[in-house]
């Protein structure tokens, strides 16, 4: 197997073993970095920044540039024809046939993804929206692996803003591949989202225990757990003892601490940040039990959550985080070049195969800041669902992984093509099952149904004594 010509848009797209071979490639570059140029000799990099950065940014153009690759670079979102109203895909077509890769940053989620579609060559996801950011988490875990060893069985805390940090989201699901254990110290009100816990537990197992007494009040200093992430295999006391206070399992002592800033770009009104709730890392909080032993780590940039007294501190990691996203990100791009092969290490694993919806009406995902639901795009873009639970129906936008519940239900096959039994019907009615997936239109409101000619359901004529009764009432 080999990574040549893969995208990388979510953490999903790399095993464990393609992720080993870039941790091994990366360890092997920054023992020699200035020997490294000429690997990608000739490559261009096409670097588009449609959302501010400093980090990713140059620690990926530094990475070409030390491979002896060019780079072609966006960095103000208003100077592209995008901002007279171009679509991404025709973009995404158009820089592919000038770079031979290309990163993109942009503030819609599922922007990499469409990108990606689009572009005949490799694409990375530098951050989209509120969704993931995957370089990061592979500079995470890098951190983790040279700190520690090993990333399997370590307790990692997350902390602050669970709910828009697009790192943390990335970094859930590479944790959960890796056996580790998650501790969720989410600021109040930024918790991680249903869809990022339903996946993580359908699609990686283990146990999710939720802190049933959680008094959404900041401690000490300190936010509370919300709850805890177990790594399947591994027999805890937790699982056994659901109503146990989680702030005793943070007391034994967590491996890492890992901060977030409050993600304020993406705060809704209602959401705008009353300073109090969110505590500062500092020297005080880390003499704690929890956090004796607990490396330091922030994807950064840091606003106040994380004192400047910490930064000589051997257990902060922040710098080296940021520093190791050079070599990290030249094993990437050499490896997705095929400049540089390895041999992967595969181990079997589980592969979540969801049944596809797609339509050109009816439900449309529900987040604002979808790829699909922008203007630009809607022109062009169907939106595509997996189908990832019959009961209640459940469909994951393809691109931004938003769960929606729709709301009704109905099917092509409307009875012979009878126009006069094109019926909808209620989603949580025995019909969601009934209707065989190929068949299926999911309508978010009864209005956008009856727009597409189809009829409520009629009332079942009653079979019972106690049915008529009923229907008499
Ligand atoms: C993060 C990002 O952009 O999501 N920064 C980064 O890439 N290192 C985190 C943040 O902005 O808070």
């Amino acid at each position: 197997m080999a990574l040549k010509g893969k995208d990388l848009v979510t953490i999903d797209n790399l095993t464990i073993g393609e992720m080993d071979a870039v941790f091994n490639t990366a360890d092997a570059m920054d023992n020699n970095l200035a020997d490294q140029y000429g690997q990608c000799r000739g490559k261009v990099m096409a670097s588009l920044f449609f959302e501010p950065s400093t980090r990713t940014r140059l620690s990926f153009e530094t990475a070409m540039h030390r491979l002896g690759g060019r780079v072609i670079s966006v960095s103000d979102p208003k100077s592209t024809s995008l901002a007279k109203g171009e679509s991404i895909a025709d973009m995404a077509r158009i820089v592919s046939s000038y770079a031979d890769i290309i990163v993109i940053r942009h503030p819609w989620e599922g922007a990499a993804r469409l990108v990606a579609d689009y572009a005949d060559v490799p694409v990375i996801n530098a951050g989209d929206g509120g969704h993931q950011h995957p370089t990061q988490t592979l500079c995470d875990l890098y951190t983790l692996r040279r700190e520690r060893g090993d990333i399997h069985g370590l307790k990692i805390a997350l902390w602050g803003d669970l709910k828009y940090g697009r790192t943390i989201h990335s970094l859930i699901f590479a944790l959960a591949k890796f056996g580790a254990n998650i501790i969720f110290c989410p600021s109040p009100g930024l918790e991680v989202p249903e869809h990022v816990l339903n996946k993580l537990v359908t699609e990686y197992g283990g146990d999710l225990e939720r802190f049933k007494g959680a008094k959404r009040k900041v401690k000490n200093g300190a936010f509370p757990v919300d709850a805890a992430y177990i790594t399947p295999g591994k027999p805890h006391q937790l699982a056994m003892m659901p109503d146990v206070d989680l702030d005793v399992e943070m007391k034994a002592g967590v491996d890492a601490l890992y901060v977030t800033r409050p993600q304020k770009e993406r705060f809704s009104e209602e959401e705008q940040e009353p300073s109090d709730v969110f505590p500062v890392v500092d020297k005080k909080l880390m003499r704690g039990r929890e956090f004796r032993k607990a490396l330091v780590m922030h994807p950064l940039p840091r606003v106040d959550e994380l004192a400047y007294d910490l930064d000589a501190d051997p257990r902060s990691m922040y710098f080296k985080q940021a520093a190791w996203g050079v070599p990290v990100r030249m094993a990437l791009i050499a490896l997705l070049l095929g400049m540089k092969e390895v041999l992967i290490a595969e181990k079997p694993s589980k592969q979540h195969v969801y049944p596809w919806y797609e339509r050109d009406y009816g439900v449309a995902c529900t987040n604002p800041r979808c790829v699909t639901k922008q203007e630009s795009e809607k022109k062009y873009l169907k939106p595509g669902f997996k189908v990832v639970s019959r009961d209640p129906l459940t469909l994951r936008c393809v691109y931004c992984e938003h769960g929606t519940e729709p709301k009704f239900v109905a099917s092509t096959e409307w009875h012979e093509g009878k126009l006069e039994f094109k019926f909808y019907h209620r989603a949580d009615s025995h019909w969601r099952k009934q209707i065989r997936i190929e068949n299926l239109i999911a309508f978010d409101s009864e209005k956008e149904a009856e727009k597409y000619g189809f009829k409520p359901t009629p009332a079942r004529k009653p079979r019972t004594k106690k049915e008529t009764n009923a229907a008499a009432d």
